[in-house]
């Protein structure tokens, strides 16, 4: 089996016998020519299966170690879709503090379909014990949670899973398969908001999703088709091109935000660095023993938000925008952005104030970072 490096590099690469291509084409075709009555290409309608959408969907099941993988048009229609596994009364235990997007999903959407949810302590694993219902059907978490990047016990979770014949989804969005490989440690499905690392330069939105087991996949596979929020084929191109270089981004983002991070809690006016690479990060040592990187994602705390205004405007290099995991480094302001549905007491109580910024550090030199964020918050 080659080294995850290899198979990123080496994602879609085409064997066209005609043309000798490399890059697998963007088949720009809603629907296919059947060769006979009765008979299929293997691609019918673009919604079902498309060639190129099919060659990201093959790389996510490898990347992942899962025996199917699905595009999808977002990380939210990929997480729609994954809830639309579930019926009426059906009930699911979920790691609070999760993107906004996807609580927003589940308490405003799904609930008006009879769905509910029990929000739980990301790390408190007996939490996730005592909230299980007869009617649960699934336990969901993030491998690293947003903002406050609290590190779930994954295998303890996925035994639990197990035990009580629950699903468990991982939405694996800030390590990525070149960190974490949720099926390896139990889990069944595992979801990417692709917009972020995969993809990696802010220019598309994207949702994976990989399986474990093929009774699972089939079920993904018809939702897919069915409620049809599926991965454009050129935007499954983009996605592909983004992924070939993930192991070279991730390496260089990852030791520029232990850099930073180190550098930030040497800086007065910050409060609080979280940063699971720090060894004093509450689940240093949990994610070093689930996972082979820390990530490239930090959280600090200024002393209120009126030192935050001043740190984004003066920014030149980190833009004040939605998203993360990019080329670009990226500075967001959870409270009123990603988290900003959730009301205010609740936010105070996971840690999300107002003054707490969230960094996603790109590829650029650590040194033009470490210089912008020192000038802004001199
Ligand atoms: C952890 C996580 N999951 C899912 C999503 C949703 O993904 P998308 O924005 O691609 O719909 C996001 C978006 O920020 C996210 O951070």
């Amino acid at each position: 089996m080659p080294k995850i490096e290899t198979l990123l590099a080496q994602a879609g690469r085409c064997q066209d016998a005609r043309t000798g291509a490399i890059s697998t084409p963007i088949y720009q075709s809603a629907t296919f020519e059947h060769p006979a009555l009765g008979q299929s290409t293997g691609f019918d309608y673009s919604r079902s299966a498309n060639p190129t959408r099919s060659v990201v969907e093959q790389t996510i099941a490898a990347l992942d170690h899962g025996c199917a993988g699905f595009a999808f048009a977002s990380g939210l229609a990929a997480l729609n879709t994954v809830f639309s596994l579930f019926s009426s009364g059906d009930h699911l235990v979920v790691a609070e503090g999760c993107y906004g997007g996807s609580s927003r999903l589940l308490d405003q959407v799904f609930s008006r379909f009879g769905l509910s949810v029990s929000y739980v302590a990301v790390t408190d694993t007996a939490a996730y014990q005592a909230a299980i219902r007869p009617n649960t059907r699934a336990i969901l978490v993030e491998s690293l949670s947003n903002p406050c990047l609290h590190v779930p016990d994954l295998p303890a979770l996925a035994a639990l899973a197990r035990q009580h014949n629950l699903l468990f989804i991982v939405d694996n969005t800030f390590l990525t398969p070149f960190w974490l490989k949720p099926l390896d440690l139990g889990a069944d499905l595992v979801v990417h908001s692709a917009s972020k690392y995969l993809g990696g330069h802010n220019d598309v939105l994207a949702g994976l999703v990989s399986v474990r087991d093929p009774a699972l996949a089939e079920k993904v596979a018809y939702l897919q088709n069915a409620i049809g929020a599926v991965l454009g084929p050129q935007d499954a191109w983009l996605l592909l091109r983004g992924m070939k270089t993930l192991a070279l981004r991730l390496e260089r983002q990852q030791q520029s935000a232990q850099r930073l991070a180190d550098w930030l809690t040497r800086q007065p006016q910050v409060r609080k660095v979280l940063y699971p690479g720090l060894s004093q990060h509450p689940g240093h040592d949990r994610l070093q023993q689930q996972a082979s990187g820390f990530g490239a994602m930090i959280s600090f705390e200024l002393a209120n938000q009126e030192a935050v205004a001043r740190l984004i405007e003066r920014l030149n290099y980190i833009a004040y925008a939605e998203s993360l995991g990019g080329v670009e480094s990226l500075i967001t302001v959870p409270a009123i952005q990603t988290h900003a549905n959730l009301p205010v007491v609740e936010r105070a109580r996971l840690g999300v104030g107002d003054a707490l910024v969230r960094l996603s550090v790109g590829i650029e030199a650590a040194e033009d970072l470490q210089t912008d964020l020192a000038q802004a918050l001199a």
